[in-house]
Parts: structure tokens; C-alpha cells; sequence
């Protein structure tokens, strides 16, 4: 149902105002209906007394459903490459990590049904014990020798690969140097250590450098980065990074979540892109972006992960990742490393859209990362424009307070090697259309 359409928007494009005037009336027709100001859909209720009363409080959710523009958790009936059906509708996905197309691969499928019907649905236990199958041993050895590692470790998220690991490498007497657009998992890893962590502005190479001076004296130090920022799709800048950690004697973890299968050789990720293999101590990466399933990893000296298999809490008690997800995953590795169009066709189609995006008048960049964020500002018009586009057929991720500030919403759009020119073709129409209707860009 087209709720919002009694707000009138439709009116606004006959008026021929300037866009930003355009643009301001519409936040302020949204603003009445709903205020963004106060209601984060996501955190920030407001505060009442007993544990329980801020979830009482809570209506941020039910404001914007009753106005027809909340954008989560939206029911996913059936997949099929770079598209979904949601409400019986089929329609484009661009809110999608499956970079390359990997996820419903018939190979990768069967090599997954016929570890369900030799090992079971799941491991019943943690790798520790008795969750350790020889598809996970596999799975470790072909990551080591892909990434050139000593060792690697399977576990059960990306999430949890982070948070294990950081977690318990990070003593209390030692600190972190983390990028401020890090990932939660990193955050969470930094959080629940005993060591101290100290926020360095997003990718700011003098920042980080001020802070490795100001505690030079620690003997622990370890600067953590993604490799791909999963928001801005900003690429780290490793170089800088590795220059600073010999300098002042830090050790290096690199997130390559979203750099696996996308940059480098063979998508050996953005360590490699950069010819910094070696240089980078600590390699995470997660299983559920490029090669489409689930899980995540960690991979470095053999003395390091032997340490954090033993030490992890986030990898001991836990179960391990199911036979099914590990035979799927060892078999996209062996397709990403053995198919390359697939990285090539991934890029191309990177570069088509951000070039579309870009004439459009839309400001992104131009760095070879199928992340590509529509940066809006409003939370509200932010909110509309993702409705827009998605009864258009456009279905899209938005990033909204708290993952970003407030006032830097954006629409989080990600692009794979299974989107066509037409489906391309139609996301820019769309975005062109709706993007003029709101006074996002210019007629
Ligand atoms: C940069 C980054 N690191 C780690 C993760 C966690 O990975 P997973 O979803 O496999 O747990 C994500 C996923 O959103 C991510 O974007």
C-alpha cells in the first residue's frame, strides 16, 4: 500500500522548484508525519522507569510502518540471482552480498546436500569437542594455501571470528587502534577485551599515527581495519597502515570481509590488491558475501592461530558451522579461484553503474568496490526514497542512525556479477526518476 502518497509528493514535481527547495518541503511534509528527530527506528527510545519500559516506549517501528515507509525486514519469498520476490512480486536486488552469484550455484548446492545427507543437519557441539568434522579441515587447509597462511581457523560467523579473535588476543595491558568505520564485530571484539582501544577518525592515516605516538610506550598494540568498509565502501588504505605498524612496532588485523572474492588476485582480497600479503599479521574474512554462504575465518602463523583456537570463547563455545554450509563454501572457493570471469564481469558491472550513478548527478566514487552508497542526508527522505524504489522494483538496503550519523542516511546499494545491463539499466532509471522527484539530484 502506497500510504505515503497522501503526503502529496506527487504535487512537487510540477512546481519547478529548485531541488533543494524541493527537497526541504518534502522533509517537512515527512517531519510532520513522523518525528525523526526523536524516533530512531533502530535505538534511542525514550527512557521511562523499569527495565522494560523503554521497549514500551518504543513506536519508532510502528510510526513508519503506519506511514508505509519501514524499509526492514522485508519477507523474502523466493531468490533467484539478481532477483527476489517479495509480496509475490518479483523484483531487483541490490541489498545483497552474494558478490558473485555463488549462493544458488548447482555445484555449490550439491556439494552441500550430499555433506547434509553424510554428516547430518549439524555438528551438535562446538569444534572443540565434538564439532570438528574432516570437511572443516578441508575447508581450513584450502584457505591456507589460497591465502598463502601458515594456518587458518573455520568458525561458525564472520562475526564471531572477529569478536573471537580480538577478544582474545587483546591482554590487558595492550590496546587496539581501530578504525572508526570498523564493523560491530570489531567493536564488539574490542569491547568485551581487557585491553584499552582508541578510535582513529575514519581512514585518517595522521590520526592513527597521533595515537600510535601518544602510546608508543604500550608493548601490545594492535591496529584492526576492514579491508572494504561495509558502508562507504571506502578501501583501507594498507599501505599507510602496514608503514605505521613498522614504525611503531603494532601488529595488523585486516577485516577483509567485503575484500575476499571482490579485489586482488583471484579475489584474494585487498591485502593482495596491494601486494601486502606478508606485511598483514591477522587475515579475517566471512563466508557470507563472496562465496555466499555462512561462516567466517581467521588465518596468520601457525603459532598465533593455535593460540586462538585454544583461547577463543567466541569459537570454543559455540557450535560448529554445519557440514552443509562448510562442503558449500569449499566448493564457491574452488569456483572463485577457477572461474575469473565471474570477478571480471562483477567489476565491469561496478564500474557501469557507478558511472551511470555518478553522470546522474549522485556523488560516489570511483574505486572498483560493488558497494555503492547513495548518500541521501535525511532520515526521513532517506526512508521515502528506498519505498520509492522499492515499489518500483528496486529493492534496496538503507543505512540509517546508528550504523551511520545522524544526517548521513543513505541507501546502501551492492552490485554482483549476476546483475545484467538491464537490471542495471533499470536500478539507474529508477534511482534517476525518484532521485528528481525529491529534490535528491537535478532535473
Ligand atoms: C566488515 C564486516 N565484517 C564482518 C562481518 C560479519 O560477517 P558475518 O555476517 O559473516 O557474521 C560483516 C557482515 O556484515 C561485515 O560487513
Amino acid at each position: 500500500m502506497e500510504k505515503y502518497s497522501h503526503l502529496k509528493i506527487q504535487d512537487e514535481d510540477e512546481n519547478g522548484l529548485p531541488p533543494h527547495l524541493k527537497r526541504n518541503k518534502i522533509v517537512a511534509l515527512l517531519k510532520k508525519e513522523f518525528d525523526f528527530e526523536n524516533s530512531h527506528l533502530r535505538f534511542t527510545p525514550e527512557k521511562g522507569s523499569g527495565l522494560l519500559s523503554k521497549c514500551f516506549s518504543y513506536n519508532a517501528p510502528n510510526q513508519a510502518k503506519d506511514l508505509g515507509i519501514y524499509p526492514f525486514f522485508r519477507e523474502i519469498e523466493e531468490t533467484e540471482d539478481s532477483k527476489v520476490v517479495i509480496n509475490g512480486r518479483k523484483i531487483i536486488t541490490v541489498s545483497t552480498n552474494n558478490y558473485l552469484g555463488l549462493t544458488k550455484d548447482p555445484r555449490v548446492i550439491a556439494a552441500g546436500q550430499e555433506a547434509l545427507e553424510k554428516f547430518g543437519a549439524g555438528c551438535t557441539g562446538s569444534r572443540f569437542l565434538n564439532g570438528t568434522l574432516s570437511l572443516h579441515n578441508k575447508l581450513e587447509k584450502e584457505l591456507s594455501s589460497f591465502l598463502n597462511r601458515e594456518d587458518s581457523i573455520v568458525m561458525s560467523t564472520g562475526f564471531q571470528a572477529n569478536q573471537g579473535t580480538i577478544s582474545c588476543l587483546l591482554g590487558r595491558k595492550d590496546i587496539a587502534f581501530s578504525d572508526r568505520e570498523n564493523h560491530a564485530s570489531i567493536y564488539e571484539g574490542c569491547a568485551i577485551s581487557p585491553g584499552r582501544t582508541v578510535r582513529y577518525r575514519h581512514n585518517d592515516m595522521d590520526h592513527l599515527e597521533y595515537y600510535l605516538k601518544k602510546y608508543s610506550d604500550v608493548d601490545g598494540k594492535l591496529i584492526i581495519t576492514d579491508s572494504i568498509f561495509s558502508m562507504s565502501g571506502d578501501i583501507a588504505n594498507l599501505p599507510e597502515i602496514v608503514k605505521l605498524a613498522k614504525d611503531y612496532n603494532a601488529t595488523v588485523l585486516v577485516d577483509e570481509a567485503h575484500g575476499l572474492g571482490v579485489l586482488g588476485d583471484q579475489g584474494k582480497g585487498v591485502t593482495n590488491y596491494y601486494n601486502l600479503e606478508k606485511e598483514i599479521d591477522i587475515y579475517v574474512g566471512t563466508f557470507s558475501k563472496s562465496l555466499g554462504s555462512i561462516g567466517g575465518f581467521v588465518s596468520g602463523k601457525s603459532k598465533v592461530t593455535e593460540f586462538i583456537r585454544h583461547k577463543a570463547s567466541a569459537f570454543i563455545f559455540t557450535a560448529a558451522l554445519p557440514p552443509a554450509s562448510v562442503a558449500g563454501v569449499t566448493k564457491a572457493l574452488d569456483i572463485m579461484i577457477h572461474e575469473p570471469e565471474r570477478l571480471n564481469t562483477l567489476h565491469e558491472n561496478t564500474s557501469y553503474v557507478k558511472k551511470g550513478f555518478f553522470n546522474m548527478g549522485f556523488q560516489v566514487n570511483n574505486n572498483p568496490v560493488p558497494i555503492v552508497p547513495i548518500k541521501i542526508g535525511d532520515e526521513a527522505l532517506t526512508l521515502l526514497m528506498n519505498q520509492l524504489l522499492f515499489d518500483d522494483g528496486v529493492f534496496a538496503g538503507v543505512a540509517v542512525s546508528p550504523v551511520v550519523p545522524p544526517h548521513e542516511a543513505m541507501i546502501r546499494t551492492s552490485f554482483t556479477s549476476s546483475h545484467n545491463h538491464e537490471d542495471l539499466d533499470q536500478i539507474l532509471a529508477s534511482f534517476s526518476k525518484f532521485g528528481k522527484k525529491l529534490g535528491i539530484i537535478s532535473q
